[in-house]
């Protein structure tokens, strides 16, 4: 094993969202780097130096070092093995069919595709997201395949989507779950071109823990806002201004505390959910029950700004045009994974409105997953001839864009401000009936 000057061979076992962007970014710090898929048409992406999702600045970082040869990819575990001293983990953690708990399966595959050829010594560092205990259970088995000269490690990750190579590059914190100073000395080594980063080292089950609070305090903050705006809209109270006042405080602080369609993506609910279904087999449930009602709250954001809509068509979908103004979970990403715009858009769909959705990157994405919505090139295309309109991510385009020039091309300017996004008065004074969640008409 490299070390002591000689910088360490790093792989990336998992090219997704988060793996691929791993790989550039460690490319980047100066590591050779060899990315792992078993999904032979990302590899092959990957290898030409093309993101296979949309983030900023990734694409960028793969070409540079796909081209400087510091980056390669493959879908062979042998050669991974060979190649690396240290093993990034990076595999999804998806939420089970029909159940709560996450399916943690991909990462045991990693573990027997990858141990039976280890056969010197090297670390294994989980990044994925898992339930508390999974950290342990794969140690043991790693070390039964592979035996006591392969390691362990498990450093959770925190990069947000459509800010990931900057978050990857300038973290605010570093979590170290090891077992042995030696682990923590590799890991501390390969970190080190970061700078100054807090580090926090702990055991496997305080690591594990981190990611699965730090995911549920995100998502209460959004949920606690979103509740208010429920009790807003019993009353005729303005949530917008109440989470401005409440922001000053230093003690709530305004991030995440803004009131909308709330969060979906391929983390928060489902880690969220896992979590619960993790406290559970613990006998820990009662701690997390708040949980559920952080999710409840979530979801019924969506069926409120269904309500909304048809409420502003007149009752029912029945020969109503709906334009949709995004599809992705949150603006600057291509993830339609649990989108809550996506969600709405499909459930309008179901009850008969001519759905047409526009966004910038991730149409390709929404029209693989719901074939049945209508799709359009443009702001303006998809919002022709519409009864109402839907912001629902709020991306900067959608911000930007004129109510005089959206007014043209719309049946009604009946427009419904999904993330409260927009200017209300700025519309309203363009002849828009401007509507928003938590907001007073
Ligand atoms: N996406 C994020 O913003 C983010 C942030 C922090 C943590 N995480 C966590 O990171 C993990 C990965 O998330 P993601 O969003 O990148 O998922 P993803 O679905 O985009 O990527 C997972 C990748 O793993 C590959 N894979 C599956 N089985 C494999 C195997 N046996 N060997 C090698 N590759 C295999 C898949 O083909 C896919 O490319 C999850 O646990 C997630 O919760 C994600």
């Amino acid at each position: 094993m490299r070390g002591a000057g000689v910088p360490y061979r790093l792989t990336v076992l998992g090219t997704g969202y988060l793996g691929a962007t791993h790989a550039a970014c460690m490319a980047e710090l100066g590591f050779e780097v060899l990315g792992l898929d078993v999904d032979p048409d990302k590899i092959a992406r990957l290898q030409r130096g093309e993101s296979p999702i949309w983030e900023p600045g990734l694409e960028t970082l793969l070409r540079k070092h796909v081209g400087s040869g510091r980056l390669r990819f493959t879908t062979s575990y042998e050669e991974a093995a060979a190649f690396g001293d240290v093993h990034f983990v990076c595999v999804g953690t998806p939420q089970k069919q029909g159940e709560f708990a996450a399916d943690v399966s991909f990462l045991d595959q990693v573990v027997d595709s990858l141990a039976p050829h280890l056969d010197r010594g090297c670390l294994v560092v989980g990044k994925s997201t898992v339930p508390v205990g999974t950290a342990q259970r794969l140690a043991a088995r790693l070390r039964e395949l592979a035996g006591d000269h392969v390691e362990l490690a498990w450093n959770p990750e925190f990069l947000r989507e459509g800010f990931a190579v900057d978050d990857t590059l300038h973290p605010d914190r570093i979590v170290l779950g090891v077992t042995s100073p030696k682990a923590e000395m590799i890991l501390r080594e390969v970190y080190a071109p970061l700078g100054d980063v807090p580090i926090v080292v702990t055991d496997f089950p305080t690591a594990e823990l981190v990611k699965s609070a730090a995911n549920a305090f995100l998502a209460t903050k959004i949920s606690f806002i979103n509740a208010m705006a429920e009790v807003c809209e019993a009353t005729q109270a303005d949530v917008k201004l109440l989470s401005k006042a409440l922001s000053y405080d230093e003690r709530i602080g305004g991030r995440f505390l803004n009131p909308g369609l709330g969060f979906g993506g391929g983390c928060l609910p489902k880690d969220i959910r896992a979590f619960m279904a993790r406290a559970d087999e613990l006998g820990a449930d009662q701690a997390l029950s708040f949980l559920r009602e952080v999710d409840a709250i979530n979801m019924r954001r969506r069926a409120r700004m269904v309500d909304l809509a048809r409420d502003m068509v007149g009752g029912s979908f029945r020969n109503r045009v709906v334009g949709v103004l995004g599809a992705a979970f949150k603006p600057n990403s291509d993830d339609i994974r649990d989108s809550p715009a996506l969600d709405v858009a499909v459930k309008i769909g179901q009850e008969g409105g001519a759905v047409t959705v526009y966004d910038p990157v991730a149409l390709d994405n929404a029209r693989k997953t719901q074939p049945t919505l209508g799709y359009a090139q443009s702001a303006l295309d998809a919002c022709r001839d519409a009864d109402v309109v839907l912001l629902l991510t709020e991306w900067q385009e959608f911000v930007d864009l004129s109510p005089h020039a959206l007014g043209e091309v719309v049946a009604v300017r009946n427009i419904v401000d999904g993330r409260n996004a927009l200017d209300a008065p700025t519309w309203r004074e363009a002849g828009w009936i401007y509507r928003a969640l938590g907001r007073p008409q």
